[in-house]
């Protein structure tokens, strides 16, 4: 998609950080632009910083976690703004229990925020982008926490990047023949409410101050320069949308340790070899599709 003029994009936890800052971008490029969000002060919030686009911006109130709600905003988008063309399942939370810690209430709290919400965006909303033939975009919002490990506190959230990074990478190729691409945005450090969403979430029991992380985070990126990186990776088809160029040492480590690891190369049995070449000419057919897409959105 090299045009956003007139698209419809839905973007989950788009009232804030991130998500607004993909809004905005999209919405000045010319797409019309539902914003979903389980924050009403946010929402309200959003609704004002985005008057300027009157009508181009449509708000629901919703938890991505609940999936009738997520059914009826898929329809209410298409009631409000026709066929979607952009979806962002961007809405996440920390949640800041050492991993070795954690019960599973906290696994359930934020596997269902992070990678349910995920997954219930895609299966809502992905049937109708496919209906339409018009092509489209999914933006998963992974993280850098996953690519590369992180430290105990950030284990429940990596796990459920890792998860996001998994799902869009698979998706990415099964949806090449339908002209829908998926990109995985990995962004590192960004000014927005994160720190605090858990304690949004769960205001009882959520997990204590951690003295490794500052709660806020003014230093970092703005989430409006992370939504303009988000067009051109839309733009450019990217598998990855990334966002700080200083952990590229970081991550060629890591690939170095994982490469180190593997035995010495040997040779597949025939039958092996028969269904891996398969697999691989399989994945080199989608990816020539991905790179040269029949009817170009
Ligand atoms: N800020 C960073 O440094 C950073 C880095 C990498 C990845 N991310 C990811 O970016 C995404 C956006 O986070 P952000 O940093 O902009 O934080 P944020 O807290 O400013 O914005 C997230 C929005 O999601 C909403 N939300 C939370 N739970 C929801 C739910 N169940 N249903 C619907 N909306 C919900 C919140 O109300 C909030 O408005 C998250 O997935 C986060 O994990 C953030």
């Amino acid at each position: 998609m090299k045009d956003f003029a007139n698209k419809t994009a839905f973007i989950t936890g788009g009232a804030s950080g991130i998500g607004l800052g993909i809004a905005t971008a999209l919405l000045e490029a010319g797409a019309r632009v539902v914003i979903a969000d389980i924050e009403a002060a946010h929402l309200a919030e959003a609704k004002a910083t985005l008057a300027g686009h009157g009508g181009a911006a449509h708000f629901i109130p919703l938890d991505v976690r609940d999936r009738e709600a997520m059914h009826r905003a898929a329809q209410e988008t298409v009631q409000v703004f026709g066929h979607v063309h952009i979806l962002c399942n961007n809405a996440g939370t920390g949640l800041a229990v050492p991993i070795e810690d954690a019960g599973y209430e906290d696994w359930d709290l934020i596997l269902s925020v992070n990678l349910g919400g995920t997954i219930n965006g895609i299966v809502a909303f992905l049937p109708g982008m496919k209906a339409h033939g018009e092509g489209g975009h999914i933006v998963n919002t992974s993280s850098m926490a996953g690519i590369i490990p992180c430290p105990s506190w950030a284990g429940l959230y990596s796990t459920t990047k890792f998860a996001i990074r998994g799902l869009s990478e698979t998706l990415r190729l099964s949806l090449a023949p339908v002209n829908i691409g998926v990109s995985t945005l990995c962004p590192g450090m960004v000014d927005t409410r994160i720190m605090t969403a858990e304690r949004r979430l769960r205001p009882e029991g959520h997990s204590p101050d951690t003295d490794e992380w500052p709660q806020k985070m003014e230093f970092a990126m703005k989430p409006r320069e992370v939504g303009e990186r988000v067009l051109e990776g839309i733009r450019r088809q990217s598998a990855f949308i990334f966002t700080h160029g200083y952990f590229r040492e970081e991550v060629a480590e890591l690939f170095a340790e994982i490469l180190a690891e593997f035995p010495p190369s040997s040779e597949p049995c025939a039958e092996e070899k028969a269904i891996e070449d398969a697999r691989r000419r399989d994945i080199a057919k989608r990816k020539a599709m991905l790179a040269n897409p029949a009817a170009p959105a």
